[in-house]
Order: C-alpha cells, then sequence, then structure tokens
C-alpha cells in the first residue's frame, strides 16, 4: 500500500491466521519438490455429487435465483434443513424461527461473538480448535480460556478445570464433536455435563457440528439438539461443506432456539 494508513488495533493484535500459515509453509514445501499429504484445512479432494451439480446447473438457469433471498435465507432451503435434522436426528425445527441459512457455516461461527461478547467477556474454547472460535472472540475485544484436549479425557475439554470465576465471566463455550483436528467424538453423557455446566454458569453453548456425518464402521455421530436440555443452552452449526464436498460453495445453517428472551437472560451475567 502506497499511503500511510494505520490498521485497526484488532487486526494489529490477532494472532497470524493458521490456515494461511500452513498455506505459506506448504506453497514453500512443494516449490522444494518435497511430497506432501495435505492435513490442513479440511477441504475434501472429491467432486461434489453429480445430483447437486445438476441441480445447480439447473437452479441457475431460473431468474427466481437471481436475486437476493430473505436475510434469515430462501424458505426451500429452511424447510430442507428441518426436513434433513428430522430425519437425520430425530430433532424437530421449525424452519421459520429455529433454522437461519449462512454463507458457510464460518459466517455463523465468527458472528456468534458479534452477536454476545462486549469487550472483556471471556469465551471458553477448546485447545487446538478451528481458529475461527478464538478469532472471532478476538475481534470484539473478548478473552478466550482455552481449554486443553488432552488425550487422558479422550480429547473432550475439562469443564470441572474452569475456574467458577472464569466461568461465571464467560458467555459462549465451543464444542465440536466429531472434532476437527483431534478426530474424538462425543456421547450424550459428555452433552448432559455440557448442559449442566451451560445452566449453572449462564453460558451459550455453540456446537459445530460440521463433521456428524463424518462417521465410520457403522458410528453415527450425534447432534447436541438431541439431548434433553440441549435447546434451552445451546445453538449449532452446520454445513455442506464436507458433507457433500462443497466447500467451494459455502452453504451452512445455524440451528435451534429462537427464544431470544432466554439468550439475552444468558447475555446479563450475574453480577
Ligand atoms: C470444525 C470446522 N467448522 C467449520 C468449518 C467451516 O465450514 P464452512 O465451509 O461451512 O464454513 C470448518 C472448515 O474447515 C471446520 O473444520
Amino acid at each position: 500500500m502506497s499511503i500511510a494508513i494505520k490498521k485497526a488495533q484488532r487486526i494489529k493484535e490477532l494472532p497470524p491466521y493458521l490456515f494461511a500459515e500452513i498455506d505459506r509453509r506448504k506453497r514453500e514445501a512443494l516449490s522444494r519438490g518435497v511430497d506432501l499429504i495435505d492435513l490442513g484445512i479440511g477441504d475434501p479432494d472429491i467432486p461434489t455429487p453429480s445430483a447437486v451439480v445438476e441441480k445447480l446447473l439447473e437452479g441457475a438457469s431460473k431468474p427466481v435465483n437471481h436475486r437476493y433471498p430473505s436475510s434469515a435465507g430462501m424458505g426451500e432451503f429452511r424447510q430442507a434443513v428441518s426436513n434433513w435434522y428430522q430425519n437425520r436426528f430425530n430433532v424437530k425445527l421449525d424452519p421459520a424461527k429455529e433454522v437461519v441459512s449462512l454463507i458457510g457455516s464460518k459466517e455463523g461461527i465468527g458472528n456468534m461473538a458479534v452477536a454476545f461478547v462486549d469487550p472483556g467477556d471471556v469465551v471458553l474454547v477448546s485447545s487446538p480448535c478451528y481458529p475461527v472460535y478464538h478469532i472471532g472472540t478476538a475481534f470484539n475485544g473478548g478473552k478466550n480460556y482455552f481449554l486443553p484436549l488432552k488425550k487422558e479425557n479422550h480429547f473432550l475439554p475439562d469443564l470441572d478445570s474452569i475456574p467458577a470465576d472464569v466461568a461465571k465471566q464467560a458467555k459462549l463455550l465451543w464444542i465440536n464433536y466429531p472434532n476437527n483436528p483431534t478426530a474424538a467424538v462425543a456421547d450424550e453423557d459428555f452433552y448432559l455435563r455440557v448442559i449442566d455446566f451451560a445452566n449453572k454458569f449462564n453460558v451459550i453453548v455453540c456446537h459445530d457440528a460440521a463433521y456428524t456425518e463424518m462417521g465410520y464402521d457403522g458410528y453415527r455421530p450425534m447432534s447436541f439438539l438431541e439431548v434433553d436440555g440441549a435447546r434451552e443452552v445451546g445453538i449449532e452449526f452446520h454445513s455442506l461443506s464436507k458433507t457433500f464436498n462443497m466447500t467451494g460453495w459455502r452453504i451452512g445453517m445455524a440451528v435451534g432456539n429462537s427464544d431470544t428472551p432466554e439468550y439475552s437472560r444468558r447475555c446479563k451475567k450475574p453480577a
């Protein structure tokens, strides 16, 4: 840039974006002729199913699709999400009130902090994790409290290790199972402990469910919303990116409780 303009403070304080850094190192290694197996960004290298591509081609020629949808997303898409949750997880969602479409789940994940984190608020984030959780906090002046994912805890965060004064200041708790990058999975028992914690400390649980369709040998990962009490404390983010090899299409959704008074109550931390 030839003109001297200072970057915003929040940009200066950001840690390097992990995936950009991995990409830089990858390109550098490739240029040295190294034969790489890419374990970086979760970007399926097999094509989108042809039925999806055919629907896109058909849809692209219809003028009804050439205009903005409503801000909450196209009704047909939200209905399809609700049907899928019902069939896949036996979770009932009102498509008009409990589903919003996203330009990839990353859009919703990043904006969660915009909606709920004020300067100084604490966000509970696993380490390691998909970096957008803690970057969202940093962009909004919040403080990340990292919960190490350890082998001895089956790569689940140890909620009992969080000091009470930190938990009391926390607004959001990010969880992600099946987990990127550890591939660990969570069961109902873990989710029940998460719900107890959320109720005790008035914390919103944000479950990133992007990988629920990556289950093998007959194992079917759960939605957080399947668990009793989850809807009262949490929101779930999901995506077509990994399930249908559609990372270049960027279509995602946020689902859960539309009861904003409940969420507002959670945002008012007890003094
Ligand atoms: C754990 C996790 N959540 C969310 C995303 C974002 O996916 P989307 O393409 O829906 O924005 C990714 C992408 O790598 C991811 O690994």
